[in-house]
C-alpha cells in the first residue's frame, strides 16, 4: 500500500519562482524517508504538497491511493500530520494545553480521550508542567517541542516533519530522534540538513534540488559524492572520519556509517597489527 504517491508534480509561486520540476515519488506505509537537499531546494514546499496545503501546478498527488481534489482535501489532512520548519506558523493558542488539545479537540473525540492524548504527546515531547504557559514566552526549542506534542496528539498515521531537530539542544536532538524511532508503524518524511538525523531514522533518502537528484538507500547515497557535492551535503563525522582512516590504512570494503560499524572496523584493524 502506498501512503504517499506524486506524480510529475510541478510547482511554480505566484512570483514565477519554479520550486519543483518533475517530482515524482512513492512512499510506502510504514516508510520511513529522509528528504535532504541545498537550501531553496523545495523541501518546504514538497511537504507543503504532500499535505494539501498547496496544490501543485501539474500533476497529481494522492494520499492513501486516493487523489487529491478539492472534495477530498479536508479527509487527507486528517491522515497527514505536518510539523512546519517554524513553530510559529503552528501555535497560535494562548496556552500550550489549548495549542496540543487544538487536533484532537477539532477530530470531534470525546474530552477524556481528548485528554489522555494531550498528556501522553506533552511526555512524549518532554513538556510536561508546561500546561499553562504562554507558547509565544517559549523559547525556539520549546516551541517546537509544543509543535510536535501538537502533531503527535492527532495520531496521524503520516508525519511530515520540516527540519524538526533544527535548533534543538543536543539532548532535545537525542530525545526527538527517540520519539521517532518509537513511532514504528508511521510513514515519515522527515526534511532535514542533519545527515546523521536521515542516516539514524531513515531507510531511504531522496536528495531534491528542484528535481529528485537521488532517491535510494544511505550507503548508495555515499558512494556518489558528484551528488552530495552538488546538492552541497556533508556525511556525518563518523563516515567522514572513517574514510580518511581507509585512506591512511589502505583499507577497503563498506564505509563504516554507524558508531558500531566503525568500531568494528576499528577493533579488526587493531586485532590484525
Ligand atoms: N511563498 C513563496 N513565494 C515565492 N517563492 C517562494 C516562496 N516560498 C519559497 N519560495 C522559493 O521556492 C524555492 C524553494 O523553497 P523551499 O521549498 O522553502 O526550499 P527549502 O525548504 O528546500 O529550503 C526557493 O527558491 C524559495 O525562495
Ligand atoms: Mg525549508
Amino acid at each position: 500500500m502506498k501512503a504517499v504517491e506524486l506524480s510529475k508534480v510541478d510547482f511554480t509561486y505566484d512570483d514565477g519562482v519554479q520550486a519543483l520540476r518533475d517530482v515524482s515519488i512513492d512512499i510506502d506505509a510504514g516508510e520511513r524517508v529522509a528528504l535532504v537537499g541545498p537550501n531553496g531546494a523545495g523541501k518546504s514546499t514538497l511537504l507543503h504538497i504532500m499535505s494539501s496545503l498547496y496544490a501543485p501546478t501539474s500533476g497529481t498527488v494522492r494520499i492513501d491511493g486516493e487523489e487529491i481534489t478539492k472534495r477530498t482535501m479536508e479527509k487527507a489532512r486528517f491522515k497527514v500530520g505536518f510539523l512546519f520548519q517554524d513553530p510559529d506558523d503552528q501555535i497560535f493558542m494562548p496556552r500550550v494545553w489549548d495549542d496540543v488539545a487544538f487536533g484532537p479537540m477539532n477530530m470531534k473525540l470525546d474530552p477524556q480521550e481528548v485528554e489522555r492524548r494531550v498528556r501522553e504527546s506533552m511526555e512524549l515531547a518532554a513538556i510536561t508542567g508546561y500546561e499553562d504557559r504562554a507558547p509565544h514566552h517559549l523559547s525556539f526549542g520549546e516551541k517546537k517541542r509544543v509543535a510536535i506534542a501538537g502533531i503527535l496528539a492527532m495520531r496521524s498515521p503520516i508525519l511530515l516533519m520540516d527540519e524538526p531537530t533544527a535548533n534543538l539542544d543536543p539532548q532535545g536532538r537525542r530525545d526527538l530522534v527517540n520519539v521517532l524511532t518509537s513511532l514504528c508503524d508511521k510513514t515519515m518524511v522527515i526534511a532535514t540538513h542533519d545527515m546523521s538525523v536521515a542516516l539514524e531514522l531513515t531507510d531511504r533518502v531522496i536528495v531534491l534540488k528542484r528535481s529528485v537528484l537521488y532517491d535510494g538507500s544511505f550507503r548508495g547515497l555515499v558512494e556518489r559524492p558528484d551528488i552530495l557535492s552538488e546538492a552541497r551535503l556533508e556525511l556525518p563525522s563518523i563516515p567522514r572520519l572513517m574514510e580518511r582512516w581507509m585512506e591512511r590504512t589502505g583499507r577497503t570494503g563498506p564505509l563504516p556509517l554507524t558508531i558500531d560499524e566503525a568500531l568494528a572496523m576499528l577493533e579488526e584493524g587493531c586485532r590484525q597489527r
